[in-house]
């Protein structure tokens, strides 16, 4: 049973393989008839689009179920609503506030359960930030990405993708939003190469990509004055893209824009973020060709 709850949940061979199904022109019909059940315990733009398309091409059925709607543990037990759900469909994707509940969901192992963001990771989106990337400079290998801001669920997924396939990753941010040794120690396990930093314009100098994410997460909106607070030189404006040279810039959005990230940052030509957010679609589409792969044939680098 293939689940994907962090990214590391790949082999390295299997997510290059992933990318690659990604950049598929004819998407296999591996979900011909069947449903896949897509469960938002939090708002999305880009995941459910995303998500809802990509089953689409392969064939299948999406159906959106609102968290509030299913009650996770309150009108009915994550695990309860996670074998119901599994009598319908071929996967499950959910979006949670606590990781807990996905890996609860992946427990029951009756089928694929996909991590839509929790509080810990955003597989999904780091799949498309490594297709960007791959689309922009060919490989994520022998690249720099630098990300600005609180270390947060985005942030580990992405740190881990980017040691997986080879680049380095570098975070620049207060220390008490770093990353924690925990964090550190699992994306040097991929055998990548991550630094931290407290000064943004050290951190992003011979950069080739300048990643931000909001100061406040989902679920995070009591804490939101004091973040801005602490978080206010870790912004993403023209100064911080002139010490980045030529480096191009990627957000996985929302922007709160004037918060992380400036009107002319996200609108100028070093801007990727539309690209991207389109390529959650093309990076879902190439995740569940290869779980959801019947045959078990794994065609590598196609
Ligand atoms: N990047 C991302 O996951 O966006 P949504 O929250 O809109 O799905
Ligand atoms: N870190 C953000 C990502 C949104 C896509 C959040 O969890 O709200």
């Amino acid at each position: 049973m293939r689940h994907l709850l962090e990214i590391d949940d790949l082999t390295v061979d299997e997510l290059h393989h992933v990318l690659a199904l990604a950049r598929r022109s004819t998407p296999p019909q591996v979900l011909a008839g069947k449903g896949m059940a897509l469960v938002f315990e939090k708002p999305s733009l880009r995941t459910r689009n995303s998500m809802e398309l990509a089953v689409f091409q392969l064939g299948g059925h999406p159906v959106y179920i609102q968290g509030s709607e299913v009650g996770l543990d309150t009108r009915e037990s994550v695990e309860d609503v996670t074998k119901t759900l599994a009598g319908f469909h071929a996967a499950i994707g959910a979006r949670v506030y606590e990781h807990n509940k996905v890996e609860r969901m992946a427990a029951v192992d009756r089928v694929p359960i996909i991590n839509l963001l929790s509080d810990a990771a955003h597989p999904m989106q780091a799949l498309a930030d490594a297709l960007t990337i791959v689309e922009e400079f060919g490989s994520v290998e022998g690249t720099t990405v630098a990300y600005v801001g609180d270390s947060n669920n985005v942030t580990r997924s992405l740190g881990l993708a980017v040691g997986m396939l080879g680049g380095e990753f570098r975070i620049a941010s207060p220390t008490d939003y770093s990353f924690g040794e925990d964090d550190l120690a699992r994306v040097r396990s991929t055998g990548g190469v991550v630094r931290t930093f407290t000064d943004p314009h050290e951190a992003v100098t011979g950069a080739d990509v300048v990643y931000s994410d909001v100061f406040t997460s989902m679920g995070q909106e009591a804490e939101a004055e004091q973040r801005l607070n602490d978080l206010a030189d870790y912004q993403i404006n023209a100064n911080l893209m002139e010490s980045a040279g030529d480096a191009v810039f990627l957000h996985c959005l929302p922007a709160h824009r004037g918060e992380e990230v400036t009107d002319d940052v996200v609108d100028s030509p070093a801007s990727r973020v539309w690209r991207l957010a389109e390529n959650r679609m093309h990076a879902a589409r190439g995740y569940l060709a290869f779980a959801l792969d019947e045959t078990g044939t794994r065609v590598r680098g196609s």
